[in-house]
This record gives C-alpha cells, structure tokens and sequence, in this order.
C-alpha cells in the first residue's frame, strides 16, 4: 500500500479529483490517498504559502503529489502556487503525454494521421524565476535563468525515458540563433548527452519552426523537449492537437517528489457545475500508478477510459451534439462500469517497466548543491551599466568616452539592446534607458569586481545608473552577448 498525499485544489478541482479518486478506489488501486490543505482556499483561510505546515510535512514526506488546478491568488507579489511547488521540490521535469484518444475527433484524427508526442517541459528555470523590475518608468527587465546543471537534470531524465519507453527519436526545441547563451546550452548539454545513448535518434528545430511543423506533420515528432516557457507555450498547442485542455495530462518529476495534475486551470466558469471533464487529470493519475509501478491499474483505468470514450460517452466540452452528454460524476461512473472492457483500437498491454524511483530525503538537513563537474575559470573582462539619458545620445557617448578610467574603456552603447555606437541609426528608435559597455583596455590588464567602483563613480556623477552587469570570459570564450 503506497501513500500519496492528495490536494483536490480550487475552481473544478474537488468535483473532478472526487471522480478520479472514486475511479482509481473501484480499480482496487492499493493506495492510501492522504488529503492535505493545499490551494486559494488555503491562502484565504490565511496560509500565505497556500498550504499548511502539515500538508507540506506530509508532500515532502509521501515524496508523491496528486492535485488538482490551484487558482493563483490575484494581487502583486503573489506567485503561482502551482509554480513555486514545482520549483521548491525540484521536479524539474515536465512530462505531458498527447495522444490521438478513440472518440475524440480532431482534424488529424479525421484525416488519419496519429499523433503521439510526449513533450519534456524543463521545469525549474527560465523566465518562470518571475524576476522582473522596472529600469524606469518605460522599461522593465526579465531574468530568464538557464543553468548548465539545470539542463543536464532535465535531458539526461529525458534520455532515461526514451530508453525505458523505447521512444527512438528526441527532438530538442528551442531558439539558440537569437538567445544564442541560454538557449545555447540548452542545446549544447542536449548533444553532449546525445553521444551517451547512441541508439536515440536526435535532432534540434528552432521553436517557431517547430510550432509551424507540429500543426502541418504533428506526426512527423515523437518526443520533444524543450526549456520551460517554450515548452509551455509548445504543450498547449499539441493540447489543441489532440482535443483541447481536457485531454491534456502532465507529471512533474523530480529526483525525490513528484506531482501529478492536469494542465488545465480552475475553470472558474465551470466550477461547482458538475459538467468539467476529469479526463485529463485521470490521465495524470494513470502516469502517477506508472510511476509508482502500478502497471497493471494504470492499463486497466486506461483501457476502461479508451472503451468509454469510444462509445461516444462524453463530457460537454467535447462540442459534439450529435450525442447526449455526461456530467461529470455520470462519465467516471461509466468509466468504472467499463473496468475491464477494451476499446478496439488503443489497447493498453501492461508490462513491467523500470520504474522511476521516486525516494524522499525528507530528513536530510542539507539542500543538494548540483554544479558542473569541471567549471572553467572565468575572468572578468569589464561591465555593462544601464543608465539614463533622455536626450539624444550625442552627448552621453561624449562623456562616456571622456570618463577619467585606468583600466577600463566604452567599447559599446546600446539601447534595448540595439547598437547605437560605434555604428548607429538615426531610424532606431530610443528610449530613455541606455546600455554602456566598458571593458579592459587591453588584455594584459587583470580586473576585479572592485574595479566596478570607478567606473560607477565616474558615470554616476553624470547619469543615474539603474543596474549593472559583469561580463566575464573563460579561456575558450566570451560568455555575454555582443553590443
Ligand atoms: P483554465 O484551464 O482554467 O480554463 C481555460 C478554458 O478551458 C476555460 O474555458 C475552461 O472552462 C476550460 N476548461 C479547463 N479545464 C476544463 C475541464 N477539465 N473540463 C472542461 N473545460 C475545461 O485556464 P484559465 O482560465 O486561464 O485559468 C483559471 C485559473 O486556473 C487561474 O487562476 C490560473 O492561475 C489557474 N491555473 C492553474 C493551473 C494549475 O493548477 N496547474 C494551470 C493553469 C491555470
């Protein structure tokens, strides 16, 4: 008997976990579903983490998380409940299945084309670290965050499953030709751990030719990763592929928890109605007995949910008049009277997989540090400052390129990240905050951080300086972009 700790979470959540859960009890599933007090509801009962000091305990001691969509509470500061679990627990892999289902028709599914794409979503980094500020009152910045270890946790999983799924091909997406550093390891940790499993075909697409692809030859892939946002905005539209939301499942995997829920929301128009499909969150709930091992549960829901769809037994959402819809707790009942019946295409054989071991450090004292195995040693070879300056820029070229400095110089002024000097425009279009770059005058010169205070010194009598940035190079290479 494994426990695992369930939240049934805001809007639909309740009505549609109550139904899976009543599913998964008459499949005789051995599990102790342990609810805990997690979700908007929580936060309004005033838990500013959304959750209880308990319900935490419990997550991070079951090590597995079932649960259902949380709304994010509106109002500055507040981050998505649903986000930080995912970050704070480290699953940094998001798994989301599409397939063709039987009974859910689509323009694919009528043209005879079969789509069967797992995406693996990076999970952890990227913009979702929601570090935004305003430089002034026109501009804001976002840090999008793509660490080297990040990468390896997240295509090495991916790698381990191709193996254990007997999936032959893995396509990374991504859009390296314009982030070419973040993007770019992304995409160089990809091939460096291509070369361990030889037997996995791979191959890279920039990101919007990959959107274009998907809806034209969605057969053509098979499984796709990609970093976070993306690989977000990349899984609803192979969701729209395959049905919509409702039939989108999703598990978030890390070395020591892992969470299971639907990626649809709260649909708060929907919510107490009755009518909302639990569709994809029992497609959730069938990956989470897979992970756990229970192959033989996982197949016999997956079978009886196949049968059910295929004798056109749906939900409202499904836009199909031409047969009588079932609310929600009407469609798991069918469900459950189909438990052992096969659907006649689509039928799941279960065999036992290596399974992902899911383990708990829930008494470890430490946090895991993960860091590049040989780190290069970097040195610094200047600083960008962002300052404001709301004439034309004449005038803050000349006093950058006359500031008193011993070791640094201007090699670059740019605006939102348009060059603006040496080589200009009068056709760019500026706006108030500007990027001066200064590095060392020539390469013999050793800098420190502390030669930031000269430079800001200088400038910060003439401008004000809204942020800066330390540009650093390894042996092989520079590691900023160029102005
Ligand atoms: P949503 O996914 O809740 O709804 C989008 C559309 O799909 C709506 O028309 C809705 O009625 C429909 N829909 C969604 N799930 C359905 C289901 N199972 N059956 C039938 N129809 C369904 O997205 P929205 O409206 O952007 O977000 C609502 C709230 O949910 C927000 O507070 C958001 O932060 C939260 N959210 C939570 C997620 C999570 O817990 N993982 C994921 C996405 C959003």
């Amino acid at each position: 008997m494994k426990s695992i700790a369930v939240a049934k979470g805001d809007g639909i959540g309740p009505e549609i976990m109550d139904a899976v859960l009543k599913i998964f009890k008459a499949v005789d599933a051995p599990l102790n579903f342990v609810e805990i007090e997690m979700g908007k509801w929580v936060y309004d009962q005033g838990h500013p983490s959304g959750m209880t000091d308990l319900a935490k305990k419990t997550i991070e001691e079951l090590g597995i998380l079932f649960k259902g969509p949380m709304e994010t509470p509106k109002g500055k500061g507040i981050k998505s409940l649903n986000v930080t679990a995912r970050k704070t627990w480290n699953t940094y892999a998001n798994i989301r299945v599409f397939k063709t289902l039987p009974g859910v028709e689509t323009v694919f599914s009528k043209a005879g084309i079969p789509i069967n794409i797992t995406i693996v979503r990076e999970n952890i980094e990227d913009t979702y670290g929601g570090i935004e500020h305003f430089l002034s009152y026109d501009l804001a910045l976002c840090r999008r965050f793509i660490s080297r270890p990040g990468c390896e946790q997240v295509l090495r999983y991916t790698f381990e499953m191709a193996v254990k799924d007997n999936i032959k091909k893995i396509t990374c997406g991504h859009k390296a030709n314009i982030m070419k550093l973040t993007d770019g390891i992304f995409l160089e940790t990809f091939y460096q751990i291509a070369k361990e499993y030889p037997n996995v075909i791979v191959d890279d697409i920039i990101v919007d030719d990959l959107c274009m692809k998907l809806v034209t030859r969605p057969d053509l892939f098979e499984c796709i990763v990609l970093t976070n946002l993306q690989g977000d905005i990349v899984s609803d539209l192979c969701a729209g592929l395959v049905g919509g939301l409702g039939f989108a499942p999703s598990s978030n995997i890390g070395n020591d928890i892992a969470i299971f829920e639907a990626v649809h929301g709260t649909a708060p128009s929907i919510a107490g109605k009755n009518i909302a499909n639990p569709t994809a969150l029992l497609l959730s709930g069938i990956s989470m007995l897979e992970h756990i091992g229970y192959m033989k549960e996982a197949a016999l829901t997956e079978n009886a949910l196949f049968y059910t769809l295929e004798q056109n037994i749906h939900t409202i959402d499904f836009g199909d008049q031409e047969y009588p819809t079932y609310n929600t707790s009407d469609f798991a009942d069918k469900i459950i009277e189909n438990l052992g019946k096969y659907p006649s295409k689509n039928r799941i054989e279960w065999s036992v997989h290596h399974i992902h071991e899911t383990k708990t450090r829930y008494h470890s004292k430490d946090n895991v540090i993960i860091k590049s195995k040989n780190p290069e040693i970097l040195t610094i070879q200047g600083f960008d400052f962002f300052v404001s300056f709301e004439s034309q820029p004449t005038e803050l070229i000349y006093r950058c390129l006359n500031l008193k400095l011993s070791k640094l110089k201007l090699t670059g002024i740019s605006n939102r990240g348009t060059q603006i000097w040496p080589n200009s425009s009068v056709y760019t279009n500026l706006i108030e905050m500007y990027c001066c770059r200064f590095e060392k005058l020539n390469i013999d010169i050793e800098l420190n951080q502390n030669d930031v205070l000269e430079v800001f010194q200088e400038l910060s009598s003439h401008f004000n300086i809204f942020s800066i940035e330390t540009l650093h190079n390894s042996k092989e290479k520079m590691l900023f972009s160029s102005i």
